[in-house]
């Protein structure tokens, strides 16, 4: 059996076999997010190959269960690819989740902002975005399923019901191109410039590559960011990870209206 099967397996076993509606990925500083969840908490450590996050702000745990009214998997936090050095450290947890016949994902993140219009506490739904961390998750996978198409990654059905369930609760939310930068140093203001230039709306450390897998997996994929700061070298904040934790409770708040108004309708 391969290792994602045994995983479903335990989870199946833990949380119960009906297939999640929805999985769910949260970012920095939203890890609480998980404690939403009417159902059981898996710790990662219990399964086997889960990078642990080790990123402060996450919490490393799976939740399965109820979420106004949907069956939902919530990662509590992910792995990213600069503390492995692997692009595709999210590749067996999405696995997992396809595995339980799970086939949407939703992913949120904390992220910097280059737009006036989207301050600190803003959220942002990703249109599209800009792979500038130079990898690619699928980088060695062998077989033909290798070559994704890109176009459409970010679900416009997804995204249509997300911007009605803001829209329902009075909470912005614009859209706009979100560029992948490796991390785990922040950006230059001269790379936060460059990011203006190619079109980039938000800058962050994650969330590209779980899209790439995702979308190689067979899952509808739509992303929310927070905006914790603005881009090196557009205000004068000092951007830091203390600062992110610190700022994305803002967003959180709206965040956590979005996504239950969107499960419930
Ligand atoms: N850059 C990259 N990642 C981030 C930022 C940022 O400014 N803020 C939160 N995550």
């Amino acid at each position: 059996m391969s290792r994602s099967a045994e995983l479903a397996r335990l989870i199946r076993d833990r949380a119960g076999s009906a297939p999640p509606d929805y999985g769910l990925v949260l970012g920095s500083g939203l890890g609480h997010l998980g404690g939403m969840v009417q159902g059981v908490g898996i710790p990662y450590a219990d399964l086997d190959g889960f990078l642990h996050a080790g990123v402060s702000g996450h919490v490393p745990q799976l939740y399965v269960g109820a979420l106004e009214g949907r069956r939902v998997a919530v990662f509590g936090g992910r792995a990213h690819y600069y503390e492995s050095g692997r692009a595709d450290a999210m590749r067996l947890p999405l696995e997992v989740l396809a595995e339980l016949g799970c086939d949407r994902l939703i992913l949120t993140n904390a992220a910097g902002s280059l737009r006036d219009d989207m301050p600190p506490g803003s959220l942002m739904l990703l249109s599209d975005h800009i792979a500038f961390a130079g990898t690619n998750p699928l980088i060695g996978e062998a077989t033909e399923a290798r070559f994704v198409p890109m176009t459409d990654a970010h679900d416009p059905g997804i995204r249509a019901d997300l911007r009605d369930a803001a829209a329902a609760e009075g909470v912005a939310l614009p859209e706009g191109v979100y560029c992948w930068f490796s991390g785990p140093s922040f950006e230059t203001p001269a790379e936060i410039r460059a990011a203006r230039v190619l079109g980039a709306d938000a800058v962050g450390m994650s969330t590209v590559p779980e899209i790439i897998l995702g979308r190689f997996l067979g899952l509808r994929c739509a992303a929310v960011s927070v905006i914790t700061n603005m881009g090196a070298g557009l205000s004068a904040e000092r951007i830091s990870h203390d600062h992110t934790k610190a700022m994305a409770p803002l967003g959180a708040e709206k965040l956590e209206r979005v996504l239950r108004r969107f499960l419930r309708d």
